[in-house]
């Protein structure tokens, strides 16, 4: 099985964020890529507040904090990823932009490195096809917070081969998380089953069958979920929701997975959820208010 020691992740984002932080607590010397010195500054301190958090609960030893920084690079140029053993993607959920990273990073990289992606809903053979590697490429599916979600889906494509599929788990566990393994359909296991029920409860709220705010209430006191489905969507981001909904309508073409105009509608005009400020709430205010939709 190939050992996995440096770390390369695409993206400071929600998700490359808390991946890079993770991959650093464990100890794998990591360096993530963003396009933009100012997305990764809001990336680091988002994982400085993050680990400084957890320190503070107990959660991390005193001195982990320090040290996970310690490991961490933030680039912006691709060629620093090039001695990686590991390259975890998580990119804007769009296949052409993915792929064309792909084909950059397959250039750059040695045959043996392995390439990973976290889409939420996006076909694993079709980015392994893009590589000259498809046997070295398998998904690898976190979960957001990732310093708190203990899952991960380690999908296994057709062409993924038993030694990266082993060494995909193999890290998952390094990194303290419980690995599920998933087949390459999208939305693997996880969001087969959540995406339908985010897109339920915005065409409820659509259709006025409750507020923003009691269809949220009632699900966590009625179901115990920890969040109601219209702050979990803005928590995934309202822009990356419309997008795993159109990439997995497209894939099995059920009205449950066709993203409801509303979604479209805030997307366009910019509420892009908890990490634009706007979503079904407004997060200036603590705690957050539902925003009046006109419905
Ligand atoms: N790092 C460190 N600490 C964090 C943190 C982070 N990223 N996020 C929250 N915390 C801390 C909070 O600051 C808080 O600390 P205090 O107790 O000191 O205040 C503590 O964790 C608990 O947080 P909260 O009080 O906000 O509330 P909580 O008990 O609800 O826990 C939560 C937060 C774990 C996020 C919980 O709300 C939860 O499990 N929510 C659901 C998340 C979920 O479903 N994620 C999956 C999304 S779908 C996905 O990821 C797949 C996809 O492809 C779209
Ligand atoms: P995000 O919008 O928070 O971050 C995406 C980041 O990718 C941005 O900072 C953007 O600048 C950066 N980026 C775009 N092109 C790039 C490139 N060529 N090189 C390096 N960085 C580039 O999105 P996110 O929520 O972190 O989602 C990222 C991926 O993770 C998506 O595939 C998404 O489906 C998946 N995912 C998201 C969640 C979630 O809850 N948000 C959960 C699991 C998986």
């Amino acid at each position: 099985m190939p050992t996995i020691t440096r770390v390369g992740v695409l993206g400071c984002g929600l998700m490359g964020s808390g991946i890079a932080q993770t991959a650093a607590a464990a100890g794998f010397p990591t360096v993530v890529r963003d396009v933009g010195d100012a997305l990764l500054d809001t990336g680091r301190a988002g994982i400085r507040k993050s680990l400084d958090k957890l320190a503070e609960k107990g959660k991390l030893d005193p001195a982990t904090p320090d040290a996970a920084l310690g490991r961490l690079r933030f680039v912006t140029d691709l060629d620093a990823l090039s001695d990686c053993d590991l390259i975890i993607e998580a990119i804007t959920e769009d296949l052409e932009l993915k792929n064309t990273l792909w084909r950059e990073l397959d250039a750059l990289c040695p045959p043996a490195t392995i390439f990973a992606s976290n889409t939420s809903s996006l076909s694993i053979a079709e980015m392994a096809a893009a590589t000259g590697r498809p046997d070295r490429f398998v998904g690898l599916h976190f979960f957001n917070p990732v310093p708190l979600m203990p899952l991960v889906e380690v999908v296994r494509t057709v062409t993924t081969s038993r030694d990266t599929f082993d060494a995909a788990l193999d890290f998952s566990r390094r990194l303290g998380k419980e690995p599920i393994v998933a087949r390459d359909r999208s939305g693997f296991i996880v969001n087969l089953l959540l995406v339908p029920f985010l897109l339920d409860a915005i065409r409820a709220l659509e259709r006025g069958v409750g507020t923003t705010a009691d269809i949220d209430r009632g699900m966590q006191l009625g179901c115990g979920h920890p969040m109601g489905p219209l702050t979990l969507a803005d928590f995934v981001g309202l822009d990356t929701t419309a997008r795993i909904a159109d990439i997995m309508f497209e894939e099995y073409r059920e009205p449950r997975y066709a993203p409801p105009p509303l979604l479209r509608r805030m997307v366009v005009a910019g509420f892009h959820g908890r990490k634009s400020g706007r979503g079904f709430y407004d997060y200036s205010a603590t705690p957050p208010v539902p925003i009046d939709l006109g419905l």
